[in-house]
């Protein structure tokens, strides 16, 4: 194992989205069992919470599920560890993007969007997932929302291959973005996973010409793209946290965590087989 260094100090709240300099490469059997465990803790975890969705459940009570499934894996989760979020898991709502404090006074309705992210540590390794869903019987605009952002993210890791400029992930987040006729969140970006939470490079969901970082073999990426029906940025509420559209419409966001190779990505949370 290579690890270029991490935020390994003492990490302090509002460094989410910022790209820090340095990253971990997976580059033996040892790292990539690791991370395979911590993936398949947080797709668990995710799916499990996805299947629990319907009018009249809180996201409090989603958190715990979402809970309970990481305790099975032993693994913790990694916005609590790493920065005191107060939840276990990030579960947003409507025009809400991201970093939405689960609730019990938060309850579901027919028609709402939701996303739940979940990220967690297990054993030194770090993985993170997040999917939006319907919550009941979405509307046309949601199913093509949801369609379209899960396709950006399908874009944006056929595209993250050893030796390629990351702004390829952006242009192609973006590029299906207006092809679906929908906007990209401009300043919620992925990022490197591995040995933190929140590790280098900065994969932002936009192109950036100027921008001639290349991705490494071994490189660990959480590739996340927002989509939303009109927005152009992400703004903090007042609780200090959530993350909401600039203009109060819907989101989406699909989120994997991946290892870069010279060919096809190794996907660490796809969905597991009886979840
Ligand atoms: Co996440
Ligand atoms: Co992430």
């Amino acid at each position: 194992m290579r690890i270029g260094g991490y935020a390994n100090a003492t990490p302090s709240k509002p460094r989410l989205f910022y790209g820090e300099e340095k990253y971990m490469t997976a580059d033996g059997e040892e790292d990539v069992a690791g991370l395979r465990l911590a993936g398949a803790a947080v797709a668990h975890a995710r799916d499990t919470a996805l299947a629990a969705i319907e009018p009249g459940i809180s996201t409090g009570e989603l958190d715990a599920i979402a809970r309970d499934a990481l305790a099975s894996h032993g693994a913790v989760s990694a916005p609590m560890l790493a920065y005191e979020f107060p939840g276990h898991t990030c579960i947003s709502v409507n025009d809400a993007a991201a970093h939405g404090i689960p609730s019990m006074h938060i309850v579901l309705s027919d028609g709402d969007m939701i996303n739940i992210d979940v990220s967690a540590e297990l054993d030194g390794y770090w993985a993170d997932t997040g999917a939006s869903a319907a919550v009941g019987q979405p509307s046309e605009l949601m199913s093509r929302l949801l369609e379209a952002t899960k396709l950006a993210q399908a874009d944006a890791m056929a595209v993250a291959k050893a030796g390629e400029p990351i702004r390829l992930m952006g242009r192609a987040v973006e590029k299906r973005a207006r092809a679906c006729g929908f906007t990209v969140l401009e300043n919620l970006h992925g990022h490197g996973v591995g040995r933190f939470i929140h590790e280098g490079p900065d994969i932002p969901n936009t192109e950036n010409r100027r921008d001639r970082t290349r991705l490494v073999e071994g490189m660990v990426l959480a590739v996340e793209p927002f989509l939303s029906v009109s927005a152009t940025h992400a703004i903090e509420d007042v609780d200090g946290w959530t993350l909401r559209t600039n203009d109060g419409s819907m989101v989406a966001q699909f989120e994997h965590t991946m290892i870069v190779t010279q060919g096809e990505p190794l996907v660490l949370t796809l969905p597991l087989a009886g979840t």
